[in-house]
């Protein structure tokens, strides 16, 4: 009996009672590894002792005060470090806290909306982003994201986003085309979109650099976002890069836009933020977006009570100190080229392994029908959640999506460890995710 509303209604959960290092224990006492954080959030294990104590200690001194009334040191310290360390031409930018992912995609996406009317660009209405992608549950986000089955049932109450195609590379690179042109194909999507919408309506491009559990851990094509921020340039768009996911250091750089070699407009944070030891999320305004603020109506158009709330901002606060004091960053590079590597040898020939693909200690397996024409499972064979329960009856928690090859069907596992995970924990990782898939011939073969 539970009044709990879950996910799944009569899911017979285990009760999480402990955690220890990567793992994470149930009240009968069974440990899993952790092998996703969740959904990409415990990117410092379950247990990490300066995190704990820097908690403990912001509960004794304050827990919440009103942002209308007082600011609080662990936020604009948090703050601080998080502009020092944003990619070049951020400039002196500055960070809202939040609650949640999506919480700060609104709040990004309503941004963008301010920075237009501040300057005066009332027409900016228009948002454009890409499919497949995820960018949160609540109603602005959800329409943002290009998932087909996550919006369906809401279709009807959704604000109206246009979409562009995500740079798939295994689905969508042309025989012989080259990543460079590849890149430039799909990025010249937003060019000829914004011309058909009409550049002076658009208000925002918004795209993840590492795309998250849509796609399973898709990076761009080289040189796809150089363009990109040369188009929202030309046609005076603002591009919101979402980090949720690929952020803080998941894909092997603080900003996972750092590895293209440009910056965005608004930035959005929340999962390796507080690592999943508090709800914690961010959105960085660059300089050029603050500027308008400041020298327009001076003030923030959105409120939440729970912005830059004390405890969340001490913990993330310290989760990043962890992650640049302990060089945990060369340990998710290190590790991820052992995960890649044996995720290759281990699975690349598996007849339904068609493509395996990520960048750091971020990775995902795709599971296909048939590997020579690339045909998905359908989706109503729930192969990804299969491998998911499969892996956890081995004491690995993995994280399965489908959607991925056309919205519905396309099933992939993805991978992200935390960035404390030594050798031995990626190779054991690598060998219970693959037991999970060889032991799933049977449904492959349905
Ligand atoms: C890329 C991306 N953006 C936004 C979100 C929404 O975050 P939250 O679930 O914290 O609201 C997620 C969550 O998975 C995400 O992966």
């Amino acid at each position: 009996m539970t009044y709990v509303l879950h996910r799944v209604l009569n899911s017979d959960l285990p009760s999480v009672i402990g955690g220890d290092g990567n793992y994470l224990i149930d009240a009968e006492g069974h440990r899993y590894l952790d092998a996703c954080g969740g959904a990409a959030v415990s990117c410092l294990g379950h247990s990490n002792v300066a995190v704990r104590e820097a908690v403990k200690e912001q509960v004794d001194k304050v827990a919440f005060a009103h942002t209308g009334f007082f600011t609080n040191k662990p936020a604009e310290e948090l703050a601080e470090f998080l502009v020092k360390r944003a990619p070049k031409g951020t400039g002196d930018g500055r960070v809202m806290f939040l609650g949640s992912g999506s919480e700060a995609m609104e709040a990004a996406l309503k941004l963008a909306r301010q920075f237009h009317l501040e300057r005066g660009e009332t027409a900016r209405t228009k948002i454009i982003a890409r499919a497949p992608s995820y960018h949160g549950n609540t109603l602005g986000a959800l329409a943002t994201g290009g998932h087909a089955g996550r919006r369906a049932p809401f279709q009807p109450i959704l604000i109206d986003v246009d979409h562009i195609d995500a740079a798939y590379d295994y689905r969508m690179r042309g025989d012989g085309e080259s990543e460079e042109d590849f890149a430039l194909r799909m990025a010249n999507q937003l060019e000829q979109r914004i011309q058909a919408l009409g550049p002076e309506t658009v208000m925002a491009f918004v795209a993840e650099p590492v795309v998250g559990a849509s796609l399973g851990t898709q990076p761009a094509p080289k040189g796809y976002f150089k363009r990109i921020r040369e188009i929202c340039d030309a046609h005076g768009v603002l591009y919101i890069a979402d980090e949720v996911m690929c952020g803080m250091g998941r894909t092997g750089s603080l900003f996972a836009l750092e590895q293209e070699g440009i910056h965005a407009d608004i930035t959005t944070m929340a999962k390796g933020l507080g690592a999943g030891y508090q709800p914690i999320a961010a959105v960085l305004a660059s300089e050029a977006v603050v500027s308008a603020i400041e020298s327009g109506s001076g003030q923030l158009w959105n409120g939440h009570t729970y912005m830059s709330h004390a405890i969340a901002a001490a913990g993330a606060l310290a989760v990043q100190k962890v992650i640049e004091s302990e060089n945990l960053i060369a340990n998710v590079r290190d590790r991820g080229v052992q995960l890649e590597d044996t995720l290759k040898v281990r699975l690349g020939q598996h007849p339904n392994v068609g493509n395996i693909r990520g960048r750091g200690l971020f990775w995902s397996v795709e599971l296909v029908r048939d590997k020579a024409t690339k045909a998905p499972f359908s989706a109503s064979g729930k192969r990804a959640p299969k491998v998911q329960k499969a892996a956890l009856g081995l004491g690995l928690m993995c994280y399965p999506s489908q959607g991925c090859a056309n919205g519905t069907d396309g099933d992939h596992v993805l991978l992200a460890p935390s960035y404390t995970s030594t050798a031995d924990e990626i190779d054991q990782i690598v060998d219970i995710v693959a037991r999970a898939i060889d032991s799933g011939l049977e449904w492959f073969a349905t």
